[in-house]
């Protein structure tokens, strides 16, 4: 084996045509008969398989033995045109080498078709299979995205820090960490436990969102991004929550509400825009294998402004559809934090395309948020995408002192831990402005999965640590 590797995304190409090649990587599967085989052989590099064709006169029956479905090879042999359907070349093979096998009879990925539960099961595995492969491409090229979109726009790439002694969403949804013995905890006469002596001298926890540091950030270089990953312990089952789940934030100084959106709206077109321009082959495989709508809804969201509208007028036409019959599972009133089901009817069936809400009642949303005149709404916006729900949440942040340390009172926010965030609004505050995209809630949209533990690669949720 002494010729170069070509990747099997690369092999396509006419050019090569007639010529040795050498490729490598796993069966996904053997057929043929007395006189001659064929595998079809993936490498990872393209949802496509090249064909290899087995003449038995040049191999034994024996030699070809251990090829079965998951075991990995190297071939060697000429690249000719096809003349079955379905490919545009194949090659014969002239040497073959086997590097492992994958015994039928313990392998679980089988030719079969396997439900989603059962691959979630063998995580391990399951990049292996068209589907997942077609998805972690796509996941890859979505964060080349929005790096690019963000660098082209002048933004710079932040890290905030993973380990917080701050509650950002101030929803009391954080994992704790420590070094302490938890066998024998240590706790002071009121019966609270003493964090003097655990690793940071203090109670801490993994972030929810790195968007306080990212003020801190952005009220400097003037337009900042995150895109690391966070988490939250809030015990959901649902098909759209994750305990460990990456987020993008972007914070710009100066931006009011309007930039805000119009940012939001441009960035998700620009990601969307990219799966189409740059992962055609693993959209379409995903649109014909599971969700025939798929392509026309990325593409219809191209197409469209997003509607903008507030939540006083999108609770409204919740409550007129309720009037008209309407059934929804949880109650709609103003007040009321939106459930999935009303953003969705809202976008489904209402508007019929991506619609930004804005200036929500100020008890359901966070601390920051800019508060309004009419002393009930803040300044917050949320944009809701077909079949996902809320896919972005963000707003204008309140750059009072004043007005800020007022909220923070009222929610009794422990202020100590706060002193560093105040200070953006102590020294030369400015109006500013950002929002936290989902990561694996944009997978959701631009692969068509149903389940958020399908787009990322070992999805952590209440009872599955696993992998
Ligand atoms: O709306 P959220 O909680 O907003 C924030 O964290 C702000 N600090 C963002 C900001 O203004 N910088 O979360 C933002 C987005 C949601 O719209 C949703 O897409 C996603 O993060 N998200 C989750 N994704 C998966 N699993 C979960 N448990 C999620 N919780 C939020
Ligand atoms: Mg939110």
């Amino acid at each position: 084996m002494s010729l170069k590797r070509t990747k099997i995304v690369d092999i396509f190409d006419a050019s090569l045509v007639g010529q040795q090649v050498c490729v490598k990587g796993w069966v996904r599967t053997r057929r043929g008969n007395k006189n001659v085989q064929f595998v079809a052989l993936n490498d990872g590099s393209t949802i496509k398989n090249i064909q290899i064709v087995v003449d038995l006169a040049k191999f034994s029956e024996e030699e070809l033995k251990p090829i079965t479905t998951g075991s990995s090879l190297c071939v060697e042999g000429l690249l000719v045109e096809s003349e079955g359907k379905g490919q545009t070349c194949e090659i014969q093979a002239e040497k073959i080498q086997i590097y492992g096998t994958a015994d039928p009879d313990s392998y679980p990925l089988q030719k079969k078709g396997h439900t989603m539960e059962f691959l979630r099961d063998i995580a391990h595995l399951r990049p292996r299979t068209n589907t997942f492969g077609a998805v972690f491409r796509i996941r890859h090229n979505m964060a080349i995205a929005i790096h690019r979109f963000f660098h082209e726009r002048g933004f710079f790439y932040f890290h905030t820090p993973i380990i917080t002694a701050s509650d950002c969403e101030g929803a009391g949804q954080m994992f704790q960490v420590t070094t302490m013995n938890l066998y024998d905890l240590k706790k002071d006469e009121n019966g609270s436990i003493r964090y003097d002596n655990d690793f940071f001298g203090k109670q801490a926890s993994l972030t929810v969102s790195g968007q306080l540091e990212g003020e801190l950030a952005a009220t400097a270089l003037g337009a900042i991004y995150t895109f690391g990953p966070t988490f939250r312990a809030e015990n959901s089952n649902t098909p759209r929550h994750l305990a460990e789940f990456w987020m993008i934030e972007p914070e710009v100084a100066f931006n009011d509400i309007v930039d805000n959106m119009d940012l939001a709206e441009d960035f998700i077109k620009y990601c969307v825009k990219w799966a189409l321009d740059n992962c055609y082959d693993d959209v379409k495989f995903l649109n014909d294998m599971f969700d025939k709508e798929l392509i026309a809804r990325l593409e219809g969201v191209l197409k469209q402004d997003f509607v903008r509208l507030t939540y006083t007028e999108g609770i409204k036409i919740l409550e007129e559809a309720v009037a008209g019959g309407h059934k929804f599972e949880f109650p709609v009133y103003w007040g009321v934090d939106l459930a999935s089901e009303h953003e969705r009817f809202l976008v489904e069936e209402h508007f019929k395309r991506p619609v930004i809400l804005t200036d929500y009642p100020k008890e359901i949303k966070a601390f920051y948020m800019k508060q309004n005149e009419d002393g009930k709404t803040v300044r917050a916006m949320d944009v809701l995408f077909p079949k996902i729900g809320e896919i972005i949440g963000g707003s204008e942040r309140e750059e009072s002192y004043d007005k800020l340390i007022n909220r923070i009172e009222e929610l009794n926010i422990p202020m100590k831990d706060m002193w560093w965030y105040l200070e953006t609004r102590k020294f030369g505050t400015v109006p500013h402005s950002g929002f936290g995209l989902g990561f694996e809630r944009l997978l959701l949209f631009v692969t068509g999965m149903s389940n958020i533990r399908d787009v990322i690669p070992f999805p952590r949720t209440p009872n599955n640590a696993e992998f």
